[in-house]
């Protein structure tokens, strides 16, 4: 069979399945409620939109003015003629705003974590992570393992002896560098890591802490600083990769905080920053607009938690048992893939957009909806998503 029948005849086995992922297209700002073709205005529980920045007046003016100041692009990689100054006026924001020394941009998170582990390691040394880290984390290390040919080993999910076994197991290796990384905010959990633990265990093996915050940066916190300041903890983390793709204005980018020494290594040697377009000034300039307007509005942050803590006691009482947690993600779980995927088809009809994850992005058999809160729904907003899942959940049994 040729290569796109053999294509053909997968994709049609997903759509038996049930898992086929049929795109949704926005014509609107992402917002709390935004227009979606064929459906007219959706109430959006599923955007990584948290503080509600997206569409702001300050963070588009930014961006529009970036763009006639210094057009589309910056049509190089950092290291050749892709510097622009509005790059070091974000990364200067950034590393102040997570408590870190120094902080580097690419073009996505996933960037940044691709572009850490393989850089910083290499044959005598070890990465430890988290079971339930997030894609690019383990894609990140499959690389390094693949071309920095280091150790790897994986810790039961937030299970602190096991980590500490595998520390254990890699100092008696004689591993040089150990590497532990976590995500802030599980992503498709809601949890979050346990911050002061990892940072007492890597202290005592002499090993670095990196925490991907995407999740938790503009979230976590009283002002938005991230894991670290959920726990006290600021300007105590090693490393700190983040996106700009959901708190901080949503459109894209990532990056990765620590020492300057780090910041400094990584623009020499990271492949990501070598030989990739730097972030294209538009967005910069909406991302640093984006830091500023949370440090002056820290409230935001306060309503984000408020909205998170209303929608998750107001599931509960309807007779939903969300996973457990504090955070403005909120899943509940529903078992097969299809499951979820018909119930998000459900509440969509009812004009709630919620999506359902299956595998292989969680476990087979724990596939959930995920309910994302941003500081930007008003209570009409979530009661109408209430609504939804009651009338949805009884018309499934769920509840
Ligand atoms: C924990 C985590 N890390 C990294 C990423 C990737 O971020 P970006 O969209 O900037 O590549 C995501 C996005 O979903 C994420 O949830």
């Amino acid at each position: 069979m040729s290569f796109m029948g053999q294509l053909r005849d997968e994709l049609a086995e997903f759509k038996k399945d049930g898992v086929y992922k049929r795109l949704n297209y926005v014509d609107s700002p992402q917002g709390p409620r935004v227009r979606m073709e064929g459906r007219g205005e959706v109430v959006i529980l599923s955007s990584n939109n948290y503080l509600g920045l997206c569409s702001i007046p300050e963070v588009v003016r930014a961006g529009k003015d970036a763009l006639d100041r210094w057009g589309a692009g910056t049509a190089s990689v950092r290291f050749i003629c892709g510097t622009f100054s509005v790059h070091r006026e974000l990364e200067t924001a950034l590393a102040r705003f997570v408590g870190c020394e120094s902080a580097l941009t690419y073009v996505s998170c996933w960037n940044a974590n691709e572009g850490l582990c393989p850089t910083v390691l290499s044959e005598p040394d070890v990465v430890i992570s988290d079971q339930l880290n997030h894609a690019s984390i383990i894609d990140s290390i499959r690389l390094a393992k693949t071309i920095a040919k280091c150790q790897t080993a994986v810790y039961k999910h937030s299970d602190m002896a096991d980590l500490e076994d595998k520390l254990r197991a890699a100092g008696k290796g004689g591993a040089r560098r150990k590497l532990i990384f976590t995500d802030g905010i599980f992503s498709m959990e809601g949890d979050i890591a346990k911050l002061p633990d990892l940072a007492e265990l890597a202290r005592k093996y002499d090993a670095v802490l990196a925490v991907d915050d995407s999740h938790a940066t503009g979230v976590l916190g009283k002002a938005g600083r991230g894991t670290a300041e959920h726990y006290g903890m600021l300007g105590q983390i090693d490393v700190i990769t983040s996106t700009l793709g959901k708190a901080l204005a949503g459109a894209a980018g990532g990056f990765t905080a620590g020492p300057g020494a780090l910041t400094d290594y990584l623009t020499q040697r990271s492949r990501p920053q070598l030989f990739s377009n730097a972030l294209p000034p538009t967005v910069a300039a909406s991302a640093l607009a984006a830091v500023q307007y949370v440090e002056a509005h820290p409230q935001l942050v306060t309503r984000l938690h408020q909205n998170a803590r209303y929608f998750r006691e107001q599931l509960l009482s309807i007779g939903f048992k969300p996973l457990a947690g504090e955070t403005p993600i909120v899943p509940v779980i529903l078992g097969e893939t299809a499951k979820a995927i018909h119930m998000s088809e459900l509440l969509l009809t009812e004009g709630v957009f919620v999506t359902g994850f299956g595998y292989p992005v969680v476990p087979q058999g724990h596939a959930r909806v995920r309910c994302q809160l941003s500081a930007a729904h008003t209570r009409d907003d979530l009661d109408f998503a209430l609504r939804a899942f009651k009338k949805v959940g009884s018309k499934l049994g769920l509840i």
